[in-house]
């Protein structure tokens, strides 16, 4: 008989051991479209992990998001739908807020920027900049469209990245290489409305002297050891290069308006950011409380990398310059979702939407795939529909579920459903075993705790998930449906799938829940997973399945979608083909084949072999002398030993062939463009 006592060995300080304040912040999503499973899974998901497991470790947490619901794509957008942006934004913010509850993100409070709270706050902390000679006035000369009868601003002016050539570029920063720059310096600008040139007109904007506080910025990135060092280099070299003015006003008629000033509006980049505490303001219903909770809290702001400029310098110079709310402790930062390798589309279908993507699988699916592949840098994740069904089915459904499955259900049919007491148990059959099972339980906690402070949940999952193998082989071995008096085992097994909903909590909340309806047991805090609590004779109730199968069916034909999914091409791909005229010097029938023809094809310069699968369309002798038209520069490819060198273009049409020809005679070697 093994003895169990409920002391911990050794607990390990953690970092956040003592409970404090806390406040976890996440990407405020622009108010003009759905969630992107981009922005799950660099912003929304790690930092709901977090939130989820401080909360269970005591912490008094604040996780908070809104709806970025200023700036002009969004007033595009609601111009485009013929809607009143307030409209527009409401019901942006409303749909968020349904999706982000669908997946289970645990915001606290979500608000929005264009709130009360928010206007104010941007309104004040403008005042304070200014009186602390932080803002100054120039006049500008900015484009304007004719056409449109408009100041162009931002998203509203296109153009070629200046510094690394990017095109299709607005105007305010490229999406490629991440820099942030003034409106003017892009190149080739045109109106994103109608194509347009635009002309310049000349305006006075304010602008905030961010140059006049790089030595502060780069003292703070310097003494703060919490950011991640890649991020921290490269923004470093930013300052480096010299901080450019930063213009922070705009004439359009949707913004928080500029105090003293007739029809302007802040940038939607100065606002934004001050949204994070406005919404605290909001939360503690008032500006006194919030400050005294947030300066006395470590503050996560959770973002992708696309926006560490806004973040590390314009946000960060703001909170330092006014001094109210103090500026963040960490700011993770996470890479882009790539899909099957590829970025993310909407335009061209390769996308995968979250309402679509939740209409199919469990939000604890796309929780637990997404977090076991996303790392603690800014590397780009790749979603993949293979991968994605193999985790479920052999991480989900084969690992943990079956554990918690095979414990739950025997004890029901075996034992009524009440656990058995150890006590009871005649011989064990494996002591070493279950000791050492019982010190795993024992310490997972800690260790896994450790992990997801430190941002590697993808680690954190993995603990787990060797946890749960223990169990399963633990259980596999001892087989307590041969003998039946082995009864020690399944109450160290019941007890192991609490310890299992524990730690996955902050991952699966969904699932988590369950177990402990199962289990018939409350939601409890994360350091109790590593005691045995459930006593011999406590009652469960009946075991469901936890998670199914995805089967193969479901993926392919996902992928299916995926391949009918239009790639748009720039015609600097399409130039990259050599196609040209030519014409057939001779022709015969490949031997012992049906359908091959080899062609020898004259290209202008010099002569090709072809073979060409079009015996059953085109006797050989036909074709001699005819002109065609060929693909040259493929790569060679060879059909029964013979090598194609070029590629003649036909049409098809219910399995029949009928090769393309010149209109007129143009000779051979003629370009095609
Ligand atoms: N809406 C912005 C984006 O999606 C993010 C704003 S984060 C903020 O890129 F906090 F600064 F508002
Ligand atoms: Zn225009």
């Amino acid at each position: 008989m093994v003895a169990f006592d409920d002391k911990i060995p050794g607990r390990v300080k953690s970092s956040l051991a003592k409970a404090g304040n806390v406040v976890i912040t996440s990407a405020l999503p622009y108010a003009n479209g759905e969630i992107h499973l981009g922005h799950i899974t660099s912003t929304y998901l790690p930092a709901d992990i977090l939130a989820r497991y401080l909360r269970s470790t005591g912490h008094r947490v604040l996780f908070l998001c809104g709806s970025d619901d200023y700036g002009t794509p969004i007033l595009i957008k609601a111009e485009q739908e013929n809607k009143k942006p307030e409209d527009y934004v409401k019901f942006w913010n409303e749909r968020d807020q349904k999706d982000f509850k669908k997946l289970g993100i645990s915001f606290d409070i979500f608000h929005k920027t264009s709130s009360e709270e928010n206007i104010k706050l941007a309104q004040h902390f403008f005042d304070v900049l200014g009186r602390k000679g932080f803002i100054f006035k120039k006049t500008v000369s900015q484009p304007y469209c004719e056409y449109d009868k408009k100041f162009l601003p931002d998203r509203y002016v296109k153009g070629t990245c200046p510094y690394c050539n990017a095109e299709e570029q607005y105007s305010d920063g490229c999406e490629k290489c991440g820099r942030v720059f003034e409106p003017g310096e892009i190149k080739n600008e045109h109106c994103a409305l109608c194509k347009r040139t635009p002309v310049r007109k000349k305006s006075e904007h304010c602008f905030l002297r961010l140059s006049a506080f790089s030595d502060e910025l780069r003292d703070w990135l310097l003494t703060n050891n919490n950011l991640q060092a890649d991020v921290k280099n490269y923004v470093l070299k930013w300052i480096d290069e010299g901080l450019k003015e930063w213009d922070i006003t705009r004439d359009i008629p949707w913004g928080v308006p500029v105090p003293n000033e007739n029809n302007k509006v802040f940038y939607g980049w100065f606002d934004n950011a001050i949204g994070y505490a406005s919404t605290a303001i909001k939360y503690f219903g008032g500006a006194e409380k919030a400050k005294q909770f947030w300066n006395s809290s470590k503050i996560y702001h959770y973002i992708g990398k696309d926006i560490v400029y806004h973040h590390y310098l314009f946000m960060t110079a703001i909170r330092l310059i006014t001094n109210e709310f103090k500026a963040p402790d960490y700011i993770p930062t996470r890479g882009y979702l790539l899909l099957q390798g590829k970025k993310f589309s909407k335009s061209r279908g390769w996308y995968i939407s979250l309402e679509d993507f939740l209409n199919e699988f469990p939000p604890d699916y796309l929780r637990f795939y997404l977090s076991s592949i996303t790392t603690y840098s800014q590397h780009d994740v790749n979603f993949d529909w293979l991968e994605f069904q193999a985790k479920i089915n052999n991480e989900l459904v084969a690992n943990i579920g079956n554990f918690v499955n095979r414990t739950l259900t025997f004890i029901n049919t075996k034992f009524g459903g009440v656990v058995p007491d150890p006590e009871d148990t005649l011989e064990t059959r494996s002591a070493e075993l279950e000791n050492e099972l019982v010190d795993k339980i024992k310490c997972i906690a800690v260790s896994v705790g450790k992990d997801i402070e430190s941002n590697s949940h993808d680690r954190a999952l993995k603990k787990i998930l060797e946890f749960s193998s223990a169990c399963n082989y633990y259980l596999q071995l001892e087989e307590p449906w041969k003998n039946k008096n082995n009864k020690t085992c399944l109450y160290v097994c019941a007890n192991a799938c609490r310890t299992l909903s524990i730690l996955l909590a902050p991952f699966l909340p969904f699932a988590s829940e369950k177990i402990n309806n199962m289990l018939n047991v409350k939601t409890a805090d994360w350091l109790s997973a590593s005691e045995l609590k459930i006593k011999p004779g406590h009652k469960i109730n009946a075991a469901e399945i936890l998670f199914n199968k995805v089967e193969d069916g479901s993926i392919r034909k996902r992928l299916e979608k995926l391949g009918g999914a239009k790639e748009l091409l720039n015609i600097e791909d399409f130039q990259k083909l050599d196609i040209r005229i030519g014409k057939v010097t001779s022709a015969e029938n490949v031997p012992k084949s049906e359908k091959l023809l080899k062609l020898m094809v004259d290209i202008g310069n010099e002569t090709r072999q072809c073979i060409a699968g079009m015996a059953k369309f085109y006797k050989a002798q036909d074709l001699i002398g005819k002109n065609v038209v060929v693909v040259v520069n493929l790569k060679p490819v060879k059909f029964m030993g013979l090598e194609s060198q070029c590629m003649m273009l036909a049409a098809e049409k219910d399995g029949s062939v009928v090769l393309l020809k010149p209109d007129k005679d143009v000779g051979t070697g003629a370009l095609i463009r």
